[in-house]
């Protein structure tokens, strides 16, 4: 009879001499399908044996449930002379009689619920799994494996990045591999737009602000706070940045956003394609998306958890499944990821104080210089420990003045940490930034105190292990046809 309520059937699950089950169905009752012994044989020898066998017991035997073809294999392997145990578990249900033994039989060979085959797509795809060597190791008879595979092709993760990068950056894209990148050429700014439109494109309000505001100077947020006093209420960060504006104020626009053309050449240059990127200052959602749209998996961390949302939110517009932001101080995030060792490590860290991302007091840019220092020597020492042997790490790093106008000597402590870190500063490449508002500080910067504008950053790579073993790892990159142009390009300094 129907009950109105669920109750448990399962007593227990336990190990039992499999060999002595007994069946309560002919042997002809299921027929393999499509070679179907061999694929769960194989199955079995790749998995193990994962799944217990059902079992009713009734007066000294246990009946089978649901197993028999595991069961049959198992046998199949031991006459293959493979070591199969004695013992194996079994779950056993409760039953009245054989009658509803044998209607659990049928039970437990019938599927309720049909798998889609997009919903069967997006489990591959979500799990990453390979689905043309799992499928011969499954049965799943509800889907039409040609259309499946059809479905597959025509959806599959390089297809949804075709569609994401437009025609204009599929070219392959080197530039001249010397010491000296010019982002003020004109093929690095038309890259540049194109690549912004792409991760723009995803951006919300409220993502806008975030960006406003992820990035300003300590003078700007002493603004904040005192716009806040006397308005009584919280400004928003268009109304500061008009305000700081208004009063000459140097304000970052979009200075917080990494450069994508840097990003995707530094990727080319020293990551492989599927590798594993850790980023321990991760900021915007830029090297995340690049790295996922190249083919990488990338894992970020950043303290900002308004930060690390927007990021996700932006990779699941674009459709895109490697990338994983982590919400946290690094120091202590690291020791708690559990991470494969990876085959980058790839960061922008805050430059010191230069700009403030939050109030956070684990937020490095909040801290004095040394004791900056200290946590971020820990980090770099924590990420290298994650990274393989014989890999490339890069941080993109520019440095900063004190409050007396000095140097902090930022760039070389970056150096440093690697070293005591464990890897060797291997290339340093200067970045040249476009001028912007530069021009007009640099008059009164220069006049006031000899200080000339900084218009670069640094791009330091460092190394891991033995550099003869670099070219065993990289592939050769075609740069034949950037040499020729190089000739034609006077901002380049050779
Ligand atoms: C220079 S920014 C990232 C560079 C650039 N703004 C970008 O989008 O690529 C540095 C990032 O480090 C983060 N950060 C600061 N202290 C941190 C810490 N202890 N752990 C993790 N992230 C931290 C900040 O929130 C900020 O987003």
């Amino acid at each position: 009879m129907m009950q109105n309520n669920i109750t448990s059937r399962v007593i227990e699950t336990k190990l039992i001499p499999w060999r002595e089950l007994k069946f309560i169905q002919q042997d002809d009752f299921k027929e393999w399908i499509n070679n179907g012994d061999k694929r769960l044989l194989e199955s079995i020898k790749k998995y193990q044996f994962i799944d217990p066998f059902k079992v009713w017991h009734n007066e000294g035997v246990n009946y089978c449930l649901d197993g028999k073809h595991r069961y049959k294999d198992l046998e199949l392997a031991v006459q293959n002379g493979l070591d199969v145990p004695e013992m194996l578990p079994a779950t056993f249900v409760e039953c009245s009689d054989i009658k509803e033994a044998a209607e659990l039989v049928l039970v437990y060979s019938s599927a309720y619920a049909k798998i889609t085959q997009q919903g069967l797509y997006d489990f591959v795809q979500n799990y990453n799994i390979d689905f043309p060597d799992v499928s011969g190791l499954i049965n799943i008879p509800e889907f039409d494996d040609i259309e499946f595979q059809g479905l597959l092709n025509k959806m599959d993760t390089t297809t949804v990045k075709e569609e994401i990068i437009p025609t204009s950056l599929k070219e392959v894209f080197i530039m001249p591999p010397f010491s000296v990148l010019d982002s003020r050429q004109g093929d690095w700014q038309k890259r540049k737009r194109i690549w912004t439109e792409i991760i723009k494109s995803q951006e919300t309000r409220e993502e806008v602000e975030l960006i406003a505001k992820s990035g300003q100077s300590s003078a700007i947020y002493e603004l904040r706070n005192k716009m806040r006093d006397n308005l009584g209420r919280e400004p928003d960060w268009d109304e500061i940045i008009a305000y700081a504006k208004k009063k000459g104020m140097h304000v970052y626009e979009g200075a917080s956003i990494f450069d994508p053309v840097l990003c995707e050449l530094l990727y080319r240059w020293f990551c492989y394609e599927n590798g594993v990127v850790l980023d321990p200052f991760a900021g915007g959602s830029v090297r995340g998306i690049i790295a996922d749209v190249l083919g990488n998996t990338y894992h970020g961390i950043d303290i900002r958890e308004d930060q690390v949302k927007a990021n996700e939110r932006q990779a699941l517009e674009l459709n895109l499944n490697k990338v994983f932001w982590h919400t946290g101080d690094s120091n202590q995030v690291l020791d708690d990821l559990n991470l494969e060792p990876v085959d980058f490590v790839f960061s922008c860290p805050p430059y010191a104080d230069l700009e403030k991302y939050s109030d956070d007091p684990a937020d490095l840019s909040n801290m004095d210089y040394e004791q900056f220092k200290d946590v971020y020597y820990s980090i770099i020492k924590k990420s290298v420990a994650k990274l393989k042997e014989e890999r490339f790490a890069c941080f993109v790093v520019g440095d900063v003045r004190d409050k007396k106008g000095f140097y902090y000597n930022f760039v070389s402590d970056t150096i440093e940490a690697f070293k005591q870190a464990g890897m060797e500063l291997y290339n340093e490449i200067i970045l040249i930034n476009v001028a912007g508002s530069l021009a007009i500080r640099a008059k009164r910067q220069f006049n006031n105190g000899r200080k000339v504008g900084k218009m670069h950053q640094n791009v330091l790579v460092f190394y891991k292990g033995d550099p003869k073993k670099i070219k065993e790892n990289y592939p050769e990159l075609n740069l034949d046809y950037d040499l020729e142009e190089l000739n034609n390009q006077p901002n380049i300094a050779l």
